[in-house]
């Protein structure tokens, strides 16, 4: 019997190892890994130069509280601001990062209310579930927080609904759990203007989009955006637990001493990892990013989007949603994957959603496309003759 909460339907192996972009089970099975976790490896596994800042910061201390000074917060926080004088608070996790968001912008604004969208994903925690745009993972927990209303995502009719009662506006830029959906860069740019004419905030969840993902450190720098707050994690620290909220410099005054924090939040271990993950993020390994997502993309479009059972692609930088049709279920598909030892994630509707490590080869993405080509094909036969 598991003594663990089932709050997960869990695949029926353990990852006990990682080198690159591979995994190893328990079994000694290797993976070729298009998942990152959900979005957390971006650097892959076992990589030498993080492990050595971890290791080096492990034998200097692993927890201060934050009643002291700290240079490595102050080294990552400058690091994330895409401002010169941007202010940052740490976290523990996407969730909290958005919490702070949310309870920054109603002091700010003195405001309440929130508009968020449908399909989106911010979170599990009172706040940061109230503006998730899933009615499903709510269920048996309302009354949640009061103020959220929701919009269509992409819909310019969803402008009119930015009024000046809002504290600000939440949203992704590619929404991931939601069926990796980019949004539309005039759309976008719209929702920004309205906000700056109503006095809300613009709130800018990178959880997953951030971090090199889409090709760019945030995703908002590709479409031009000015977000007033924006949030990290996943890929922050590679995979050891941290999250950050990044606002503009006038925003400090409503968040002074007493006013937000956590006992973890800024760990020197994450934040050593952090250091040296933003190391590693210039432009010259952004750039690599960019050129293998397009070669992915392209070799997608050559080989999947031509199947009977795929309806179209879609995503931004090594951030993939390949949406199938009912002929095939992702499920099936993720099982007939992991048998050709090859890891991948589903997203809202039936999407196969691909996050693979950033330090992925070319060649391994591109192996990973005729494996997906050779697990649709075999889940379809199946299909049809059963
Ligand atoms: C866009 C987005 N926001 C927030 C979260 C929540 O982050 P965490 O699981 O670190 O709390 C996620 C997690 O998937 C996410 O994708």
């Amino acid at each position: 019997m598991s003594h663990l909460f089932p709050t997960y339907t869990r695949f029926p192996f353990e990852i006990v190892k990682g080198i690159g972009a591979h995994l190893f089970d328990e079994q000694g099975n290797e993976y070729l890994d298009l998942t990152s976790g959900i979005g957390v490896c971006g650097l892959g596994y076992n990589v030498k130069a993080l492990n050595d800042a971890v290791e080096h910061q492990l034998h200097q201390v692993w927890h201060t509280s934050n009643l002291y000074e700290s240079s490595l917060q102050e080294s990552v926080a400058a690091q994330l601001g895409v401002h010169q004088d941007m202010l940052v608070s740490f976290a523990n996790s996407g969730t909290e990062a958005n919490e702070a968001a949310l309870k920054l912008a109603r002091k700010a604004t003195g405001r309440l209310d929130f508009l968020a969208f449908d399909h989106s994903f911010h979170g599990r925690s009172a706040g940061s579930l109230t503006v998730t745009g899933n009615e499903g993972i709510k269920e048996g927990f309302l009354p949640l927080v009061p103020g959220a209303r929701f919009a269509k995502y992409n819909d310019f009719a969803a402008i009119d609904e930015i009024k000046p009662d809002l504290a600000g506006v939440i949203l992704e830029v590619v929404q991931g759990e939601g069926g990796v959906i980019a949004g539309d860069a005039k759309w976008l740019k719209t929702v920004q203007d309205k906000c700056h004419e109503v006095g809300a905030l613009l709130l800018i969840d990178e959880v997953q989009t951030g971090m090199g993902r889409t090709g760019s450190l945030f995703a908002f720098e590709q479409f031009g955006l000015d977000p007033d707050i924006y949030t990290v994690a996943k890929g922050l620290a590679n995979g050891i637990p941290v999250g950050a909220m990044i606002g503009k410099k006038e925003l400090g005054q409503y968040f002074g001493p007493g006013s937000h924090g956590s006992t973890f939040a800024g760990n020197p271990l994450a934040m050593a990892a952090a250091q040296q993950v933003l190391k590693t993020l210039n432009q010259e390994f952004l750039s690599t990013v960019q050129q293998k997502a397009v070669a992915m993309h392209q070799a997608m479009e050559k080989e999947l989007l031509p199947m009977d059972m795929v309806d179209s692609i879609s995503g931004l930088g090594l951030m993939i949603g390949i949406h199938l049709n009912q002929a095939v279920s992702v499920g099936q598909v993720l099982a007939q994957l992991h048998s050709q030892h090859v890891l991948a994630l589903s997203a809202r509707d039936n999407t196969l959603r691909l996050l693979p490590p950033l330090i992925t080869s070319q060649d391994e993405l591109l192996a990973g496309v005729d494996e997906i080509k050779k697990a649709l094909n075999t889940v379809e036969s199946a299909t049809a003759t059963a």
